[in-house]
């Protein structure tokens, strides 16, 4: 499949957080939590909790959860 260029990115999140991601930018959970942005959690509980002890082998390293997550499509109705 071609990628589309520029390639459009989806982040789902809570609307009360809007103000504060215009404000700040998107954060990991990791930095969401750590500074009290987080107000409202949509993730699934325990899909977040393998992403705390999942490492990222290659880069920066860390831990999935200390990525911003997106999607390349919009979900399925
Ligand atoms: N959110 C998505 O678009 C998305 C995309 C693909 C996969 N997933 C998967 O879904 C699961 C849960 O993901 P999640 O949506 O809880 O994301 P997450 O685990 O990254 O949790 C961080 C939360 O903080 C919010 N946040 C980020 N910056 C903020 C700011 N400045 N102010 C206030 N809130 C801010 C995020 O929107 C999100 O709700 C994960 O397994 C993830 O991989 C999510």
């Amino acid at each position: 499949m071609k990628q589309p260029v520029p390639t459009p990115r989806y982040h789902f999140t809570h609307a009360s957080h809007l103000a504060s991601i215009m404000k700040d930018g998107l954060l990991s959970d990791t930095d969401a939590v750590r500074s009290g942005s987080l107000m409202v959690d949509i993730g699934n509980a325990d899909i977040k909790e393998r992403r705390r002890g999942r490492m990222v082998p290659i880069g920066r390293g860390g831990a999935a959860s200390d990525y911003v997550p997106f999607y390349f499509a919009p979900r399925a109705r």
